[in-house]
């Protein structure tokens, strides 16, 4: 799958913009401030219907203006798909396919995905738990579209779950109501774990193959998923949650919050057994990221059987031959590289590439 062509309107600092692509690798350079970022980003959201970067989505629309508007026209193995978003500062967006306008979402084509790759995603071992559950949730979100409902679901029991806690610490006499909460509790929270264990499976597979590949057997890596609560093997997940939640249920009354779930959950990357976050080098931990994200696109390449499209933000600067070799080899993704210095990208690659200077909100190739 590979985007042809993109039109932008008002999309952050880009006025107007009609541009092609080719479907192999395509280069955005210039100065800093000048629009490449939020040229991925406008890639990114038209394939993902999500901003990676934007904490609203009403941030993409350009100051002072009612609308943004993006097109764009994504070759498939089942033939092409014309998507636009119009974004509205004071009202939802509006998604098109073939120009018919869509309300739900499994109406759209499943096909579309990109992954964005950022100096950022260091985070993601380094960073808090809820990187690491979030990056969990969106895979097999990407993968199983309904699972976004289950974990909406999940996460206002929770909530509930709380207020009744708070409640009952107030007036001890509710403490019986709690009883039901932790049922539903358990309903929604056993679907999430669930999901995230059978994934975590795979992502240990293709994780351990991927760095070992790349730094030979030592040290060996193990993907681990920490659960906060006890869990004895896939089959059991209700059982013991709903066991830990008793156990816990005093606790939890006297803090006011539910202290064990899903949404406490993380993931911890073993390097011959030690935690790489607090033992890891900086480069083996650079090396953990680029590997997240690159499973992220060989999952979901497998999964849906169309390569996804590859958003490198600033990161060739800080990849030696090797480790571009990594996230580029192997895949059939249509690529979108940044970079202030085109001198960071190699002769060979610049030469397979289609260039387009950035500047000021603007194209030119
Ligand atoms: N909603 C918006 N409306 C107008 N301009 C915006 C909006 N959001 C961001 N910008 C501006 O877009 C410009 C380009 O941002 P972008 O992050 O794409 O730059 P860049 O080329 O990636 O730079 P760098 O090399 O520093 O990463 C910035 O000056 C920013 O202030
Ligand atoms: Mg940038």
């Amino acid at each position: 799958m590979f985007l042809s062509s993109l039109r932008l309107v008002d999309f952050r600092n880009f006025k107007e913009l009609e541009v092609s692509f080719s479907k192999g690798i395509n280069i955005f350079y210039g100065d800093n401030a000048q629009g490449k970022t939020n040229l991925l980003e406008s890639i990114f959201f038209l394939s993902n219907l999500r901003s990676e970067k934007a904490v609203r989505e009403h941030q993409l629309i350009m100051h002072n203006k009612p609308l943004a508007y993006i097109k764009g026209i994504f070759n498939t193995g089942s033939g092409p798909v014309e998507r636009e978003i119009i974004l509205y500062s004071d009202r939802k967006k509006v998604v098109k396919e073939g120009g018919e306008q869509k309300s739900r979402w499994s109406d759209l084509c499943e096909d579309l995905s990109a992954v964005f790759f950022s100096p950022d995603d260091l985070n993601l071992i380094k960073g808090s738990p809820s990187l690491r559950r979030k990056y969990l949730d969106y895979l097999i979100y990407q993968l199983k579209p309904v699972y976004m409902k289950y974990l909406h679901t999940y996460y206002r029991v929770v909530s509930q779950r709380n207020v009744l806690l708070k409640s009952i610490k107030k007036n001890p006499s509710l403490s019986d109501s709690i009883e039901l909460w932790d049922v539903q509790l358990c309903d929604a929270g056993s679907r999430i774990l669930e999901e995230r264990l059978k994934l975590i499976e795979v992502v240990n597979d293709y994780m351990r193959k991927l760095f070992n590949g790349f730094c030979g057997e030592n040290p060996v890596l193990n993907v681990k998923y920490i659960s906060s609560v006890s869990i004895e093997s896939r089959d059991t997940i209700k059982r013991d949650f709903l066991k830990a939640l008793k156990q816990e249920r005093e606790k939890d009354i006297s803090r006011a919050f539910t202290a064990n779930g899903p949404h406490r959950d993380d993931v911890i990357f073993l390097l011959d057994g030690h935690d790489a976050r607090f033992f890891g080098s900086q480069g083996q931990q650079r090396l953990l990221a680029l590997c997240l994200k690159k499973v992220q696109a060989g999952i979901l390449a497998r999964e849906k059987g169309e390569f996804p499209i590859m958003l490198l933000d600033d990161v060739m600067s800080e990849l030696d031959s090797s480790k571009r070799k990594l996230i580029l080899g192997n895949t059939d993704s249509q690529v979108f590289i940044t970079t202030t210095d085109l001198s960071f990208i190699p002769q060979d690659m610049k030469l397979k590439s289609k260039l387009f200077k950035v500047k000021d909100g603007s194209l030119e190739w």
